[in-house]
């Protein structure tokens, strides 16, 4: 009987939570498309209406143009800086005008937003965005298209976004949640020198890393969405990532242009186009036969605290470079339990989502993921990462670290070593206008 009802609550939340989401995955699509349809209403309402002033417009673009090139010849030397989303993240150019980073990228022209794919694993976001600034076809690896079952090369960026990147014009990266270790994976490729073609690169090609929120040693949200805490590649048979996982096969196997110029997933490589697989590859997929959900290469396996400290296993923390790092959470304890810290002001979804991630408890009967794992630890979160994870690289190795308060304190800045900084606050979400 107790069986019976632990099973209906379970259905009961994975219901709620799947109905939430979609919810409020909708209703960002939605705020672009009108975003989108009215900046287009007006401007044919302005060109109907104000033809005799096209003069003067075109005085002004002149303008406007010297004035930036006036600006450009001075600040020419600044290096530009780079802003990489995370889960469910996209770049500048889709989801129409919205913007992932609140519009950053319209203050200065060396802001650079790419759009590496929402769901694409942390490997595969850095080899793309590698191409991006440089330029070229994205090559992933013969090797690693090799084992996960995907083309070799993917698009192709014409004219790269920064192709001078060297040694003498390094970057500033800023990486929001996956984004930050999609910035340290690919500052290791390069310290590796893993781009055919390009022996010269280093580690010195990245002057800076700040980290928003970053998913450093995974997220228990991994677990609660579905991915098995024993297998941490693969997830249940039921939860709200099969969900995800079945309307990604679909929406890329049906290809719809338009649609796919909107928004996303980045799984290109992995050919799943009708056009390309038929129906019979549209089922092998289904079936979990083929695709990126298949060999595991997707974010959410890199997200685990497993498929993190895989990773991290291959990756330094180098004595040249600026790290810093902003740690959120939405959480605070309340005799001696961690509860969501505020009701009000707050988005119903995150609210749900923080609510869950501090309840959330390892499964007893499955070793944990690795020694000295407390539940206790990993409960302060911001609904999508857990503080614990946010601060700096910790596992399996301790990186150097150290706590400031503000970011004034971080003067003289020194290089090598990760400086975090503390919030009480959530980054992850675009918290719409509450009803009043
Ligand atoms: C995907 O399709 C392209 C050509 O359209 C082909 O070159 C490539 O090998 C295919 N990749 C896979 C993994 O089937
Ligand atoms: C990552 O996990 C380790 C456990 O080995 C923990 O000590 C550490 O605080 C966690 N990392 C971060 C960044 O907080």
């Amino acid at each position: 009987m107790i069986r019976w009802w632990t099973s209906a609550l379970q259905l009961t939340e994975l219901f709620v939570s799947t109905v939430v989401h979609l919810l409020y995955g909708l209703y960002i699509f939605s705020t672009a498309l009108a975003g989108d349809l009215s900046q287009v209403m007006n401007e044919w309402f302005f060109k109907a209406n104000v033809n005799g002033v096209v003069k003067e417009e075109e005085t002004k673009e002149i303008l406007t143009a010297t004035a930036t090139a006036a600006t450009e010849t001075s600040v020419d030397d600044l290096p530009p800086i780079v802003l990489v989303h995370g889960i469910f993240g996209f770049g500048k150019g889709k989801l129409g005008g919205l913007s992932y980073f609140a519009g950053a990228e319209e203050k200065d022209e060396r802001v650079l937003v790419p759009d590496l794919g929402s769901l694409t694993s942390i490997y595969d976001r850095a080899r793309e965005l590698f191409y991006y600034l440089k330029g070229g076809q994205v090559d992933y690896g013969e090797e690693h298209s090799k084992a996960y079952g995907h083309s070799q090369f993917g698009r192709t960026y014409e004219q790269g976004h920064y192709p001078e990147w060297d040694e003498d014009h390094p970057i500033h990266f800023v990486g929001h949640s996956a984004g930050a270790q999609v910035v340290r994976v690919l500052q290791q490729m390069l310290a590796d020198k893993a781009f055919n073609g390009y022996e010269s690169t280093s580690d010195k090609w990245v002057l800076s890393i700040t980290s928003l929120s970053g998913a450093f040693n995974g997220t228990t949200r991994t677990y609660l969405d579905g991915m098995q805490p024993e297998d941490w590649r693969n997830m249940k048979p039921i939860c709200l990532l099969q969900f995800c996982r079945l309307g990604t096969i679909i929406y890329d196997w049906l290809d719809i242009p338009w649609l796919k110029a909107y928004y996303n997933f980045g799984f290109d490589h992995f050919n799943m186009s009708w056009k390309k697989i038929g129906i019979f590859g549209l089922i092998d997929c289904l079936l979990g036969n083929a695709g990126p959900f298949a060999s595991g290469d997707w974010i959410l396996p890199d997200l685990t605290i497993q498929g993190s400290m895989q990773l991290n296993c291959h990756l330094q923390t180098f004595p040249d470079t600026y790290y810093f790092s902003y740690a959120t959470k939405r959480t605070r304890r309340i005799f001696g339990i961690k509860v969501p810290s505020s009701i009000f002001g707050i988005h119903p979804l995150l609210f749900i989502r923080v609510l869950q991630m501090s309840q959330w408890r390892h499964p007893p009967d499955v070793s944990p993921p690795y020694k000295g794992y407390r539940d206790e630890d990993w409960q302060d979160n911001d609904g999508a990462l857990n503080t614990i994870s946010m601060t700096h690289p910790h596992i399996p190795v301790e990186h150097p670290s150290q706590f400031v308060g503000h970011d004034s304190e971080c003067q003289p800045l020194q290089p090598g070593i990760w400086l975090v900084i503390a919030l009480s606050i959530s980054l992850y979400w675009i918290e719409p206008p509450l009803p009043t």
